[in-house]
């Protein structure tokens, strides 16, 4: 079985895509940690069941650093090794493909469910992915033997492949011990500000979610007609973002009346009531995995009712005010600030807040909360709550700068149970969720293609429908 195989290389042209900024963001890595070693792992497979793992995604720093984003890249690892006038060479520790001849004559590539190519497809050998990375490759075994021996002070993303965890704990590797997790922070924090690629990605995430969205009202009739709707329309949506990227950059939330309410509803088990309203949260991932996040609320008769709509424009109107408050140097807590002021005030009016909206807003008030659950935005990008590791002062107690991409996504949710509610708000939940890159004087609306307004969701529908 070793013999008679033609060779099969890659075109010589191929480059991961992003492959030109990615020296650039590990150049800026490098600056941060002069002379120690810093090693980035994939990640490993997870068990599913027995010998089933769940589908792999590497970790996103990786993705981040190589533009290596594929389901081949387990187990993989990037080292930073501290060296030269540019202060680290990076050198990628990989599985090359299975190989066919030699000792094990091919036993890895028929035998091997995990990482035999004819199980699990092609990776590329070493040359070949030194020359798509343009970094340099040596075998994953080698690793050990790095890590075995006199060491440069080190730092490890730990947390997100425990073979490599536990030789870097194990006893005798003291210099491995850095666990402050400030590597993690500064590869958050070095991400906050997308660059020109990263954002070109990004929209087109927000341009395939945009078609799930058209995708998921074309099927409504015969979502209606199912008595689980809601899984319906979660296949539907996942359908589009598994054909134009890797699938969706989270599960995706169908949550039809009562349910929208839940924040988080991914049970997405229940029949749709064709009177109530339908929370659509979803976003496609590209196959370079940046995500969009973009929410709709959807009247499912085509119409909303005059309650319905009441309650969706305080929301629209606090989301206006939300993005009217983006711009570079801005504190990132104030379009949370501005879009909570709204819908306090709303209540208020409404008679709902019983207190003044000044008192309501204060941030010990649990009394707003109960009927807004979450704080209104967050970073976006690789990771759907993106950049979480970054320290408070550059991220939620920061300012907001050029090129960072985030969601605002005021909600209300009132709770069927909720008895401070008038019965006819009761089992209201409504988010309207867009995704914004912060300009030089204010934001760009990159999911404007969906509408956002009660009458343009009408009659966008309508068209769909037709
Ligand atoms: N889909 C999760 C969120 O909106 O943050
Ligand atoms: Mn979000
Ligand atoms: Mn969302």
């Amino acid at each position: 079985m070793g013999t008679a195989w033609a060779p099969t290389p890659l075109p010589a042209e191929q480059r991961v895509p992003g492959y030109a900024v990615m020296p650039r963001r590990r150049a800026r890595l490098s600056a941060a940690f002069p002379g120690e070693r810093l090693i980035v792992p994939a990640g490993e497979l997870k068990v599913r069941s027995n010998d089933e793992d769940y589908r792999f995604r590497p970790h996103s720093a990786y993705a981040w650093l190589t533009g290596l984003t594929g389901e081949d890249q387990v187990g993989h690892i990037l080292v930073l090794e501290p060296s030269g006038p540019e202060g680290h060479e990076p050198v990628l520790y990989l599985r090359p493909r299975s190989p066919r001849g030699g000792p094990n004559r091919g036993s890895e590539f028929y035998r091997d469910r995990r990482y035999g190519e004819f199980w699990v497809g092609r990776r590329p050998d070493l040359a070949e992915a030194s020359r798509l990375t343009g970094v340099r490759t040596e075998h994953l075994d080698d690793l050990e033997k790095l890590l075995t021996g006199p060491q440069p002070a080190t730092r490890v993303l730990a947390g997100v492949d425990p073979a490599l965890d536990a030789v870097t704990e194990r006893p005798g590797s003291p210099a491995l011990a850095a666990g402050d997790g400030r590597l993690a922070s500064v590869l958050s924090e070095l991400r906050l500000v997308k660059d020109s690629w990263e954002v070109e990605q990004l929209q087109l995430s927000v341009d395939h979610t945009v078609l799930g969205f058209q995708d998921v009202v074309r099927a409504l009739p015969t979502a209606l007609q199912h008595t689980r709707g809601e899984r319906w329309i979660e296949g539907v949506f996942n359908l589009r973002a598994r054909a134009e990227g890797n699938g969706t950059g989270y599960d995706t939330i169908a949550a039809s009346g009562a349910h929208a309410c839940v924040l988080h509803w991914i049970r997405n088990d229940g029949a749709l009531d064709p009177n109530a309203l339908l929370l659509l949260d979803a976003g496609v991932e590209t196959d370079t995995l940046y995500t969009a996040d973009i929410t709709r609320t959807l009247p499912l008769s085509g119409t909303f009712s005059p309650v319905q709509r009441q309650a969706y424009e305080l929301v629209l109107a606090a989301q206006d005010a939300g993005i009217a408050a983006l711009r570079p140097g801005a504190s990132f807590r104030d379009f949370h600030r501005a879009a909570m002021r709204v819908i306090a005030e709303g209540l208020a009016d409404w008679g709902v807040l019983r207190i003044p909206a000044e008192q309501a807003l204060q941030e010990d008030s649990g009394i707003f909360r109960r009927y807004t659950l979450c704080s209104t935005g967050h970073m976006l990008g690789l990771d759907v709550h993106d950049c979480a590791k970054a320290r408070a002062e550059t991220y939620l107690d920061g300012v907001l700068e050029e090129g960072q991409v985030l969601t605002v996504e005021p909600g209300l949710y009132l709770q069927p149970d909720d008895e401070t509610l008038p019965a006819e708000l009761r089992g209201l939940g409504i988010r309207i969720e867009d995704d914004l890159v912060i300009t030089a004087d204010g934001a760009h609306l990159m999911s404007g293609a969906l509408p956002r307004t009660a009458d343009g969701v009408e009659s966008w529908m309508a068209n769909l429908l037709s």
